[in-house]
Parts: C-alpha cells; sequence; structure tokens
C-alpha cells in the first residue's frame, strides 16, 4: 500500500541510546568524521538519551524543517547542528523532502552533570530517524540496521556510533582486528565474565559547561607535535585491549584504561593551543583511588573523558566494597555520583 502523506504524518517514533565510557580514545579526526586512530568503549546502562520523533505537515520551503525540543523546551542552538546533520544526509531520509520532523529528547541524566551528552543524542537521532525510513520503505529491523545506524549516529558524533551496541565496541580501522571499519562501531564479541557487567560510577566533579568543545580539541590534534606518535599508540592499545577482554587480565585493563586517561589529558595539555580540564578534586580522587587499590588489593582504575568527572570502573563482584570507598572516602572530591554499569545497548520504545 502507498503511503499518503497524511498516513506519513501519523507515524512516530521513540528510542533511548545510551552513552558511552572510551577505554581507548577517539581524540583527532579527518575528512567527514573519520577517526584518526580506532577506539574502544564501554556501553553504558542508565546514563541515556530517549528521542520521540514524529512527522508533520512541512509549512516552509526549508531543505529541512525541523523543530527539536529538549526536555520541553525548543532548543535552537542544539536544533541547528541536528538540522544541519539532516540536511547533509538527506539521501538517507528521503522523507524530509515532503515532510517536517519534531524531535522531543531527554536525557536520563542531570542537565548540569557534565555528562557529554552528543553520544547518547546523535545516536537516539540516527536510529529514530533511520526507523522511520525503514517504516516507510517497509522494511524490517536486522543486523543491517544497526550498522546503517552506527555509521548515521557517527556522521552526527564519532563517539555515538560506538553506542550503537551492547557491552564493549569498537571504532576505527585497525588492521589487527577484522571487520573492523572507519565508517561504523562493531561489537567486540568476545568478552571474558570479569569484563561482565562492568561497573562505572561516574564521580561529578564540576558541573560546568566545558569550555573548550570535543570538536574543537580534535581540531587541535592537526598540528599536534605528538599526534603520529598517538595515534600509533591508540591503534596497537586497541588490539592489545580485544585480546585482554577476550582473556580477562584486569591488572592489563587497568594499565591501558588509566594511561589512556592520562595521555588524553597530555594531548590537551601539549597542543599548540593548550588547555587544562582537570581539577583539583579529579586529581584527588584519582590519587586516593590508586592507593586504595595498593592497599586492599582490589582491581579498580579510573578513566577521564574530554572533562574533569572521573569515571570509576571496577567487575561487579568488587562493587559493594568500591561502592563503599566511594561513598566514605571520596565524597569531598565530587558534587554527585552516579552508578551506571554495562548497558545492552539501544532499545525501541513504545509510542
Ligand atoms: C574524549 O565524539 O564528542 O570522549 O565527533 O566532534 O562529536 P565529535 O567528538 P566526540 O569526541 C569524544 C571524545 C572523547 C573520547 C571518546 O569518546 O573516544
Amino acid at each position: 500500500m502507498e503511503r499518503t502523506t497524511e498516513t506519513t504524518n501519523e507515524i512516530k517514533v521513540k528510542w533511548r541510546c545510551p552513552s558511552n565510557i572510551a577505554i581507548v580514545k577517539y581524540w583527532g579526526k579527518k575528512d567527514v568524521q573519520i577517526p584518526c586512530n580506532s577506539s574502544l568503549s564501554l556501553t553504558l546502562n542508565n546514563s541515556f538519551t530517549e528521542v520521540e520523533v514524529s512527522l508533520s505537515e512541512k509549512t516552509t520551503m526549508e531543505a529541512v524543517e525541523l523543530n527539536y525540543y529538549f526536555e520541553g523546551e525548543l532548543n535552537e542552538k542544539f536544533g541547528k547542528r541536528v538540522a544541519d546533520y539532516l540536511a547533509d544526509n538527506m539521501e538517507d531520509f528521503p522523507y524530509l523532502r515532503v515532510s517536517a520532523v519534531n524531535i522531543n529528547s531527554t536525557n536520563s541524566f542531570p542537565h548540569s552533570a557534565g555528562i557529554a551528552s552528543s553520544a547518547s543524542a546523535f545516536g537516539a537521532i540516527a536510529l529514530a530517524m533511520l526507523d522511520l525510513t525503514y517504516i516507510l520503505e517497509e522494511k524490517e529491523i536486522d543486523d543491517e540496521f544497526y550498522q546503517k545506524a552506527s555509521r548515521l549516529a557517527r556522521l552526527g558524533s564519532g563517539s555515538a556510533c560506538r553506542s550503537i551496541f551492547p557491552a564493549f565496541a569498537l571504532w576505527g580501522e585497525n588492521d589487527k582486528v577484522e571487520g573492523s571499519s572507519n565508517d561504523f562501531a562493531i561489537e567486540v564479541e568476545t568478552v571474558h565474565p570479569i569484563f561482565r557487567n562492568m561497573r562505572d560510577a561516574i564521580l561529578i566533579i564540576e558541573d560546568e559547561p566545558k569550555k573548550v568543545s570535543s570538536t574543537v580539541g580534535h581540531g587541535l590534534m592537526n598540528e599536534h607535535p605528538y599526534a603520529k606518535q598517538r595515534f600509533e599508540q591508540a591503534n596497537k592499545r586497541t588490539a592489545e585491549l580485544v585480546q585482554i577482554l577476550k582473556e580477562g587480565d584486569f591488572d592489563a585493563f587497568i594499565q591501558i584504561c588509566e594511561s589512556e586517561a592520562l595521555t588524553l589529558h597530555a594531548m590537551m595539555m601539549t597542543s599548540v593551543d593548550y588547555y587544562l580540564l582537570v581539577k583539583p578534586g579529579t586529581l584527588t580522587a584519582i590519587e586516593k583511588l590508586m592507593n586504595f587499590r595498593l592497599e586492599h588489593l582490589v582491581p579498580v582504575c579510573f578513566t577521564l573523558d574530554a572533562g574533569p568527572n572521573v569515571h570509576v570502573l571496577y567487575p561487579e563482584k568488587y562493587a559493594e566494597q568500591v561502592e563503599e570507598f566511594i561513598k566514605t572516602e571520596l565524597t569531598d572530591t565530587y558534587k554527585k555520583v552516579i552508578f551506571d554499569h554495562e548497558g545492552q545497548g539501544p532499545q525501541k520504545l513504545n509510542v
């Protein structure tokens, strides 16, 4: 049955997409969102974006007519970024030629938490928009759908492509990892039980918006004096981490994870236009955590994203011990803590 504009405009979809935390970091990109090195991340569960997307009749001559609401309010700034993204990818969303699109987006984490939301937001937008294409073309959601969604998410925000897959996801061509690609992420399938349902306690050290966006930070890698060595190191570590996840070597995991966090921030501090995102609380939390590990021989480690917040990673079976430590010894370092863990990837929700 051919759909009329009227029936098209009755379609509504809703998707939830989680955030992810990189263990090996993506830092530096070229051309159209092509990473300079491969990266590998843990998909989260409790930190997610939900988008509800509906179509309506176009009222303007704009190539893309988008109304973007974030938590009930029209958000023109992010809406403009999304509209430009949709305009660049019209062939994947052909209905945009005849319909206006309305996006209502919400995050599970507080607005001021300082958690990067572009990964979960672009993940959810790509899934919902592609789902509309599939519905209109009467196609079933299959593995290819998720691969396409990952590619489309990447075009919105690089790290978003990894959020499409559960548990551990890898993005970026790596000659030691079969099936790896610069275009989309893949799931790391063989994972030892020690890494299953891994915990991530996110210590919110500061809740102000970032002073330097990740996009600007990536740009600084173009002229960076250590860029070549950094990209080689990240590719080597990605391949090593795939093995480590398979074999269950938590000590080796700790070493790569913490060094990646410090290397990411070292890159920021040594760019031609240098900058600093860590805060005193970041360093105190890291130091206390390292001492706790030494003293109690508990497998726990930290990572950082492009900001001052500390992600504390630990196996599920040490949750009680580590969480007790976080709630007693670290309280003066953070404003808030979000307890999260390995997630099963995105979900289509009922509307
Ligand atoms: C430090 O994916 O936010 O979190 O592609 O410009 O949107 P854009 O950048 P983004 O960069 C993420 C950087 C990082 C490391 C990582 O997630 O791998």
